[in-house]
Formats: C-alpha cells, structure tokens, sequence
C-alpha cells in the first residue's frame, strides 16, 4: 500500500489539500458499500457519536439503552448532554447486547436504543428494531468494529436511524485516527451537514445554493482530517486484501487452539462467527486469574495480548450517572476475554507461535 505518495502528493498539492480530494475518493469508495447512507467522514466515532446525539436533540431528562460491555464513547456521546445510560447486559455467544433484556429496561423517557456490534458481529438487528418501531425511539448502531461485515446482505451501520464506525488504528480499515457517520433517515440529512461544519449551511454554500454561509444550527468541527484521509484512502483501496487475510488468520487461530476448547480449558470465538470475523480473535478463559497470568506469561515470550472494555455499569462515572439492568454476563466477559495479537501484518507463522505458546502455558498450568 502506497501510504507516502498519498501524503507527498498532498504535501505538494496545496488544491488537492483545499479541495478534499481523498476525503472525496474514499466517499467514493465508501459510498459502493454503503449505498442507501449519507456518508460523512469524521474525525473519529466518538464525534460521529457526539453528533447523533445533537442530531437527535438529546436533553437531561433523556434514557438511552445500551450495553455496559462497550467503550466510553458509546455513553460519553449523550452524557455530555446529560442523559441517562442504561446499560443492557449481553450474551455470551456474540457479546453483543441482550435483546430480550432490552424491554424491560425501556420507560416514557427512553429516547434511543444503541445497538453496538461487539468485534463487527451484528446484534440481532430484527428484534432490535421491531422495539424501536413499538415505542418510537431511535436505532444507533455503534459498529465502530463492523466496517466490512453485514446483516442480513446490508452493511453494518446502515440499517438503523444512524450508524457509526471508526477508523482507528486499533481497527482494521484503518485512518490512524477517523470514523464516519452514516445518516440513513434521510429526515436528518440537511442538519446532519450543518451540524458536521461547525453548524453553518457550508454545504448550501458548496452546492452554490447560497451565496454566503452562516451559522445556523450548533455544531463542531467534524470532519476527517485530509492527511488521515491520503491513509485511509489506500485501505479502501485494499479492503478485501486486508479483510480475507484477518479471517484466514483468525480461522488458523481457531484450528490451532480447537484443542484446548474440546478439552473444555476455555472457548473461543464461536465457530459460527468464523466466516465473516475481521476485527479481532479472542479467547474466553476460565477466570480473571487465569487470564492475567496467561497474559504476563504471553507477554514475557514479547506476545501483546489484551483484554477489552470494563463494565462501564461499575466505573466511576457509570455509577454516577448510569444504571444496569441484567445478570452478571458483562462482568464475567470482561475479567475472562483475551485477545489475541491480530492485524493487517501478523503472519500465519505468528499466529502458529502464538498458539504454540497458548498451548505451553496450559501445559504447565495444569501440571
Ligand atoms: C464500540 C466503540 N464505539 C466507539 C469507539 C470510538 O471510536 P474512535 O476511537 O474512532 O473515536 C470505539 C473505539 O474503540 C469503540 O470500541
């Protein structure tokens, strides 16, 4: 992937830089996948957050339902405005929120439900948005992990009111830092527009609609930054190189360690899911203790393994300003999940290494 003549040639191209030209190729791209959705580019999910939460008008005396195994941004998003989190707990198949908790957990001041699509593996979508439909309230996905996978033939992010994905570095289609908004009501549009340029009518301006812009609305500074777009251009490019070789490593991870699950000494990332997994491959061990000590042993063989999100119910913040419907799900992932090292880089004979090692601490752990 050509990352540097990307950047030389917007280093050396003041108009290119002015005229958004990458940020309009990969609208481009992203708009052959995401084809029913207005696609803005971001400076991240977070803000593509923040702005879902303008675009809905959230105020403090607003719920929204959403699951505690998720990052912060997911709730900061429309606690910054004041709301309430309600956190769902989820289901240990796909560690994606609970669908048959979420009805319980709905009042007259529910505004939204978040459907967040834990390592892009999507939430039951149909039950989801059947009680959308019931109680009038919105549907957000957060498939901050999903870019490249689908429900039901229709990409992540494009079946609720709004979708969010991100384009971190930690994702696998990647801006080093960026996301988008997918606007698929097109009732929210025209705002969407303002809201993403500093809440002014740039865009009316841009169409030639207007002979001047102003403000009109509230609104940030939203948008992708072009050298993080020169980047994210290539990994458009390249989507489906990228995306087969995470699968074929993750489903090497799988064969691997097909083991250790039969022997019943932890599970995996369901077999089911294997198909379509890109974002991450992780293990679900027997306690925290064992987890820990898998990781430091990983991590003196130079092997970074990882956790993922706390219960967002039993932080600090969440206590002040959230509660939690459900049983001990989330709690119980977070202290056992470990993931395993996976990105666009890692070689078949890593995963092997890797695997071989998972393999040797069992072995001595258990004798
Ligand atoms: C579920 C979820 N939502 C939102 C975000 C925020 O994404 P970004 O880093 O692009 O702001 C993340 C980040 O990892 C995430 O995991």
């Amino acid at each position: 992937m050509d990352y540097l003549k990307n950047i030389a040639l917007l280093h050396s191209d003041y108009d290119m830089f002015r005229k958004k030209h990458f940020s309009n190729q990969c609208i481009n791209l992203l708009k052959k996948v995401y084809t029913k959705s207005e696609v803005l580019l971001t400076h991240s999910a977070t803000g593509a957050l923040e702005m879902v939460a303008s675009l809905i008008d959230i105020k403090p005396q607003d719920e929204i339902i959403m699951p505690s195994f998720t990052f912060v941004s997911t709730a900061n998003a429309f606690v910054n405005k004041g709301a309430t989190p309600v956190f769902v707990d989820v289901k240990n198949n796909t560690l994606n929120i609970d669908e048959m908790l979420i009805e319980q957990a709905i009042t007259e001041k529910t505004k939204a439900i978040i459907a967040m699509h834990y390592a892009g593996h999507p939430c039951n979508m149909e039950a989801i948005k059947s009680l959308c439909e019931k109680y009038d309230l919105y549907l957000i996905e957060d498939a901050a992990m999903g870019y490249g996978m689908y429900y039901d033939s229709k990409p992540l992010g494009s079946i609720g009111d709004f979708g969010v994905v991100s384009f971190d570095i930690t994702k696998h289609i990647t801006a080093i830092q960026g996301g988008m908004l997918l606007v698929n009501n097109p009732t929210f549009i025209e705002r969407a527009e303002q809201i993403y340029h500093i809440g002014t009518n740039r865009k009316q301006f841009d169409l030639g609609k207007v002979d001047h812009y102003e403000w009109v609305d509230q609104g940030s500074k939203y948008q992708m930054n072009e050298l993080n777009a020169a980047i994210l251009q290539q990994e458009l490019t390249n989507d489906k190189v990228i995306i087969s070789h995470r699968i074929k490593l993750s489903k090497l991870y799988h064969d691997l360690l097909n083991d250790l699950e039969a022997r019943k000494i932890c599970t995996m990332i369901g077999k089911e899911l294997l198909d379509n997994n890109i974002h991450e491959f992780y293990l679900i061990v027997k306690n925290k203790e064992v987890r820990d000590k898998l990781m430091q042993f990983l991590s003196n063989k130079k092997i970074e393994a990882h956790f993922h999100y706390q219960p967002l119910h039993l932080a600090p913040m969440g206590r002040k300003v959230g509660r939690y419907l459900g049983g001990n799900n989330t709690e119980e992932v977070a202290q056992r999940i470990i993931r395993l090292p996976l990105n666009n880089l890692t070689t078949e004979s890593e995963v092997a290494e890797v695997s071989k090692q998972i393999i040797a601490f069992y072995e001595q752990w258990q004798s």
